[in-house]
């Protein structure tokens, strides 16, 4: 007789094919839980800025774009800024954008609510989701780094060209920063895909699970 697929690992193994194409990858390792550490008062914190009106998004935005997920996360993951969708619901990747990103962390077992934290460089919208101005990322970045301070993540990934290039302060493209750990302000950063770069692009889905069992495996060592 057949063995037959629960109806759960049915779906889970649609979404993995959904998003890495017909060679299937399977994840199906519980991550050990991790260490507790001591959280420092992220939400504190979002009160205490997010009125911010330091640069002129403060006038444009509707909603200010602190940060979603686990205050505990190992794992940081940084956009560039919030686009239509963020800034409307005031939270980080809820577009399509957003969806993929989900069932990507789904493949290494995390969530962006399970020992995962997501950000943007930015907290407000530039119009026309335009890419950050130097002196919005001046007013901006503390703010990020005092995040840094209390998640104390093991890992920053910051995702798509853009952000990479702004965290790390260079001009080159997204290829030459994959596949290197950086240090940024003394916590390790990788960089890869942005996830609206594979719905463009299904040829980066491929490149994109390489780094993310990278992301993993760094993770767990
Ligand atoms: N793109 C980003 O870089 N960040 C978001 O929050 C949404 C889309």
């Amino acid at each position: 007789m057949k063995p037959r697929l629960s109806e759960p690992a049915r779906r889970y193994l649609k979404q993995v094919r959904d998003i890495f194409g017909d060679e299937i990858y399977l994840d199906l390792n519980e991550i050990d839980p991790e260490p507790e550490k001591i959280s420092g008062d992220l939400e504190a914190f979002h009160r205490e800025v997010c009125e911010c009106q330091k640069c002129p998004l403060g006038k444009s935005r509707n909603k200010f774009v602190f940060g979603v997920g686990d205050p505990n996360a190992s794992l940081l993951l940084v956009g560039e800024a919030p686009g239509r969708d963020e800034d409307l619901k005031g939270e980080p990747f809820v577009g399509r954008a957003g969806f993929l990103l989900d069932q990507i962390l789904k493949a290494i077992g995390r969530s962006r609510y399970k020992n995962v934290y997501i950000c943007n460089v930015l907290k407000c919208r530039p119009p026309e989701n335009r890419d950050p101005l130097a002196g919005e990322v001046e007013q901006c970045e503390p703010y990020l780094l005092e995040q840094i301070r209390l998640i104390k993540p093991k890992l920053i990934v910051s995702l798509g060209r853009v952000a990479g290039q702004t965290l790390l302060r260079v001009d080159k493209p997204l290829k030459s920063m994959r596949n290197i750990i950086h240090d940024y302000y003394g916590t390790p950063l990788m960089v890869t895909y942005h996830p609206a770069a594979l719905l463009r692009n299904e040829n980066l889905k491929r490149p994109t699970w390489d780094d993310f069992k990278k992301i993993r495996d760094f993770l767990e060592a």
